[in-house]
C-alpha cells in the first residue's frame, strides 16, 4: 500500500524563530518517517546560511533524532560555497557541526558537494551523483523527497541569484556559479531540480527579509528566483518574516504547548 504523504500547508505563520525551528523540525520527521515508509527512502538536501541552523540541531535531539530514519535518510545539499569543509562559510561544514555529526547517519549516506574540487568539475561530479543515486526514478531530473530552502533579501535562493544565467538553466541539474555573501565560486541545484521536489520548503525568518517575502508570495510570476521555484512549494515563517504579509488568521499556526 503506497502510504499517501501529505504536504504541508502551503503558508504557515509561527509566531517566532523558535517555533518556526521546532515546525522545520518536526516537518522533516514527518517526511522522513513516510517516504522511509513509502518509499524505503527518505532523500533530504539542505540550504546553508544562518536561518536553518537551529532546526539542524533539533533534529539530533532525543526528542526527535529517534523517530527519524537515518539509516535510510539520504543527506545531500542545495548549494555550497567552494571552500574546505573547515571554513566557517561551509554549508556541509555547517551541518556535519550542527547535525551530520550528531546523529547515527551512516557515512555513505551523506552526499556533501565537493567544494574543494575546481568549481566547474565539482559540478560535473554532483551530477553524476544525482543521477546515480536517483537512476531508479523516471526521467533524468531528480526528484527530492524534501529540499529546505532559504532566501536572501535579494530574492535569491539556493546559489540562483538574481540574473545570474543559472535561473535559466533547464537541463543541467548542478551547475556552478559565483556571488552572494561570500562572494565566492559556489555549486548550487537548479531550477528543474528544486521544482521536481515531492515538497520545497523555504524557511523564512526575521523583518528584514518580510519585503522580499511580501515581492515573492504576492507576485510568484515576478522575476525573484524565490519566485521561479514552483511546484509543491510550502513557506514556513516567523511572525516577523511575514509580516508585510496579509495573513489570514487561519495560517497563523500557535506552537501547541508540549507540542516538541
Ligand atoms: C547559501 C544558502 C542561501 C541561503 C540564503 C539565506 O548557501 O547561501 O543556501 O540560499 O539560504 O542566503 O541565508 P540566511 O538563512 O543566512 O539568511
Amino acid at each position: 500500500m503506497v502510504m499517501q504523504r501529505d504536504f504541508i500547508s502551503k503558508l504557515t505563520v509561527l509566531p517566532d524563530k523558535t517555533a518556526l525551528d521546532r515546525a522545520a523540525a518536526r516537518l522533516v520527521r514527518t517526511a522522513a518517517a513516510r517516504s522511509a515508509s513509502a518509499e524505503g527512502r527518505f532523500t533530504l538536501a539542505l540550504s546553508g546560511g544562518a536561518t536553518p541552523r537551529a532546526a539542524h540541531r533539533l533534529l539530533a535531539e532525543p526528542s526527535i533524532s529517534p523517530a527519524i530514519p537515518w539509516d535510510r535518510t539520504l543527506v545531500f545539499w542545495v548549494d555550497e560555497r567552494c571552500v574546505p569543509p573547515d571554513d566557517p562559510a561551509s554549508n556541509y561544514g555547517a551541518a556535519l557541526e550542527d547535525l551530520i555529526g550528531r546523529v547515527p547517519l551512516p557515512e555513505k549516506n551523506v552526499f556533501p558537494m565537493p567544494g574543494t574540487e575546481d568549481p566547474v568539475s565539482g559540478a560535473v561530479a554532483y551530477e553524476a551523483l544525482l543521477a546515480r543515486t536517483f537512476a531508479s526514478q523516471d526521467g533524468l531530473i531528480p526528484r527530492f523527497d524534501l529540499i529546505l530552502l532559504g532566501i536572501g533579501k535579494d530574492g535569491h535562493t539556493a546559489s540562483l541569484f538574481p540574473g545570474d544565467p543559472a535561473l535559466d538553466e533547464g537541463v543541467r541539474t548542478v551547475v556552478p556559479v559565483r556571488g552572494g555573501i561570500p562572494d565566492v565560486p559556489r555549486l548550487t541545484l537548479t531550477l528543474p531540480v528544486l521544482n521536481r521536489a515531492f515538497q520545497a520548503v523555504f524557511l523564512v525568518s526575521g523583518r528584514e527579509k518580510a519585503p522580499t517575502v511580501k515581492a515573492v508570495l504576492e507576485h510568484p510570476e515576478g522575476p525573484l528566483p524565490a519566485s521561479r521555484v514552483r511546484g509543491n512549494v510550502a513557506w514556513l515563517l516567523d511572525a516577523e518574516a511575514a509580516s508585510d504579509l496579509e495573513v489570514p488568521e487561519r495560517e497563523k499556526e500557535k506552537e501547541v504547548e508540549g507540542d516538541r
